[in-house]
C-alpha cells in the first residue's frame, strides 16, 4: 500500500478523530524535554518555540515555570486548537502558528528550538536542507536546539507515515557546520498503549 504523504489533512484527521491517548507520541510530561531545557537555565524571557508541537504538554509546563515568550507551531491548526484547550485563558499570551515549519515566513528569533518527532518525518533532501536552514535562520546566536528523533533502533513509521531514523551523529552530519553538539541520549518512550519507541535526543548551540 502507498504511503500517505505528510501533510495538513493526514494531521488534521489524526487530530480530530484521536484523543491524547490513542497517539503514540503522547506524554503527559514531557520528562526529558523539560530536563534539557530546565538544564539551560534560560531567563523567564527567553523565546521558545515547540515545532510540531502538536497536542503535546511541553507548552503548559513551560507556562508553569514562568516563561512569557512561548511559541508553538504545528502543521495541523487542529492539533494547536486541542492544547490551545487543555491550556485555558493563558493560551492568549502564546504565539500560536499553522504552518509546515519548512517554509514558514512567520517565524521570529529565538533562544530555544524543540522538535520531538516531527522533523523525523522530512524524507526529501531538499526538505530536510529546508528544515536546516530554517533553525539556522531564526535560532539567535548562542541558542540551543532541542531535537528528538526515532533512533536507529526505533520505529520506521510514525502515526503510518515513513520517517527517517537519526544517530546523534547523523544529526551532527546535518547541522554540525554551524551548531556544536552538547549533549545526545538515547531515551525509551513507553506509549500510552504500552510499546517502547526507542529515540534519539540531542541537543546542540549555535555557534555565536
Ligand atoms: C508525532 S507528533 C509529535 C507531537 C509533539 N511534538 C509531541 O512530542 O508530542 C508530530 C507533530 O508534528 C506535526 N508536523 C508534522 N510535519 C510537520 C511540518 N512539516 N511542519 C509543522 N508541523 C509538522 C504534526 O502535525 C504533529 O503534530
Amino acid at each position: 500500500m502507498k504511503d500517505q504523504p505528510n501533510n495538513q489533512s493526514h494531521w488534521d484527521h489524526i487530530y480530530q478523530t484521536k484523543v491524547d491517548v490513542d497517539v503514540g507520541w503522547f506524554q503527559p510530561i514531557p520528562v526529558t524535554s523539560l530536563e534539557i531545557i530546565d538544564g539551560l537555565q534560560l531567563g523567564l524571557d527567553s523565546a521558545i518555540i515547540d515545532v510540531g508541537g502538536g497536542n503535546a504538554n511541553l507548552t503548559e509546563q513551560l507556562i508553569d515555570r514562568g516563561f512569557r515568550d512561548l511559541n508553538v507551531l504545528d502543521i495541523s491548526a487542529n492539533a494547536l486548537a486541542r492544547t490551545q484547550k487543555k491550556i485555558g485563558p493563558a493560551a492568549d499570551d502564546i504565539t500560536w502558528i499553522v504552518s509546515n515549519v519548512i517554509d514558514c515566513d512567520q517565524l521570529q528569533a529565538y533562544d530555544v528550538w524543540h522538535d520531538r518527532a516531527s522533523f523525523h518525518f522530512l524524507l526529501e533532501e531538499h526538505d530536510i536542507q529546508s528544515y536546516v536552514n530554517q533553525v539556522k535562520t531564526h535560532l539567535k546566536p548562542g541558542g540551543h536546539m532541542v531535537l528528538a528523533t526515532f533512533s536507529l533502533s526505533g520505529p520506521r513509521k510514525c502515526s503510518g507515515l515513513p520517517i527517517t531514523q537519526y544517530s546523534a551523529a547523523m544529526l551532527d552530519v546535518l547541522f554540525g557546520n554551524t551548531f556544536t553538539l552538547k549533549q545526545a541520549m538515547d531515551v525509551i518512550h513507553v506509549t500510552p498503549s504500552g510499546y517502547e519507541q526507542a529515540f534519539t535526543y540531542t541537543l546542540f548551540q549555535k555557534q555565536s
